[in-house]
């Protein structure tokens, strides 16, 4: 208690008064004082400078003209500058000949893995493994619906798959058989497809499935059953399934069948984005050559 209470004669009360205490009329300290003129003073100028007024649809501008948007459209604009020559030349070269120049090779890969992750991994994950059993396709293995060369890679890519808003699409369809064939016979085909892949439910079922398929799907699908680019068939001795290949699941994609849709690309990346994307999954694994 060292310090020296202040006297009640020094100061005048304020006059309030709570159950008999009252209030000191003490002045603020000035540097307290100054500190508030000087915020304020330093807050008017900032409102004029910069964005500051909520308005209806934006903020008022600010005469310096700053804006942290402004900031990243002049550091994409710079970036996009810098990569001009190589753009270009990735857009007009051979689609086969992008492997061939390690510098192009290099920028489109990392390029395109850009572009992966925004806009693609949404549906095939941001490794390109895809999901299991929904439809989504990995890409990183070499069991390709569409084709898996650069060029088919680029074509998919560009033009998408069932996408009715684009006319070069990927098209097909698989009819729902559910229609067409009785429950047995559905259960029969069922279990002769996964016989092609060593994982028949009921044996005694395959050879008669055989002949449905023979009838029905070889005509996509193959006689041997190894798939069709050209239609986007899958390959059904592969193991490797779209949509799951457990005996309900198969029994599901053949009663009601499936259209996988994959959106085209061409309206909302570059060419040389759409190219850099296809080096990039091209190059994730199960790329091929061209043909
Ligand atoms: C809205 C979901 C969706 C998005 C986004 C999407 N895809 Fe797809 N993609 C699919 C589906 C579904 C299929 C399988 C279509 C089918 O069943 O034939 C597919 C198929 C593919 C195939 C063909 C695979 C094969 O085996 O032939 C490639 C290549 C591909 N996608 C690449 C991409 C790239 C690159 C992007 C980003 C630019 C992308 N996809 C964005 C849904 C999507
Ligand atoms: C007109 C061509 C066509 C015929 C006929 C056809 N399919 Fe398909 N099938 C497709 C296409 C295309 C897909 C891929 C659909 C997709 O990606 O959405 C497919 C997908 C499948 C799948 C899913 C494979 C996976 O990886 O998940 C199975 C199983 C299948 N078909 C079995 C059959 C059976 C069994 C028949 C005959 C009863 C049949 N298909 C007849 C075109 C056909």
């Amino acid at each position: 208690m060292s310090k020296k209470p202040v006297k009640k004669e020094e100061v005048e009360t304020t006059g309030h008064s709570w159950d008999g205490i009252e209030e000191y009329n003490n002045p603020l300290p000035r540097w307290w004082l100054w500190t508030l003129y000087a915020c304020i003073v330093w807050a008017v100028g900032y409102t004029i400078a910069y964005p500051a007024w909520p308005m209806i649809n934006s903020a008022t501008a600010g005469v310096l003209g700053y804006s942290t948007r402004g900031e990243v459209a002049a550091d994409i604009a710079a970036v996009e500058k810098s990569n001009e020559t190589i753009n270009a030349k990735l857009a007009s070269v051979e689609l086969g000949e992008i492997a061939a120049d390690p510098e192009l090779e290099i920028y489109a890969k990392s390029a395109g893995g850009a572009v992966f992750r925004t806009w693609c991994a949404q549906c095939h994950g941001s490794g390109a493994a895809g999901v299991q059993a929904s439809g989504y396709p990995n890409l990183l293995d070499d069991d390709w619906l569409w084709g898996g060369s650069v060029e088919a890679i680029h074509a998919t890519i560009s033009h998408g798959i069932r996408t009715e808003t684009d006319d070069d699409t990927r098209y097909s369809e698989m009819p729902a058989f559910g229609e067409m064939l009785e429950k047995e016979e559905i259960s029969q085909v069922t279990n002769f497809v996964m016989s092609l892949s060593g994982t028949a439910q009921d044996a005694s079922m395959v050879e008669a499935g055989a002949v449905v398929f023979e009838d029905n799907c070889s005509s996509c699908h193959m006689e041997d059953g190894a798939g069709d680019r050209e239609q986007g068939a899958p390959n059904l001795t592969d193991a490797i399934w779209l949509y799951g290949g457990s005996y309900d699941k198969l029994v599901e994609t053949i009663t009601y069948s499936r259209y996988g849709v994959m959106p085209a690309w061409t309206e909302r990346l570059s060419e040389a984005e759409l190219r850099a994307v296809a080096t990039y999954v091209h190059g994730l694994g199960g790329g091929e050559a061209s043909e």
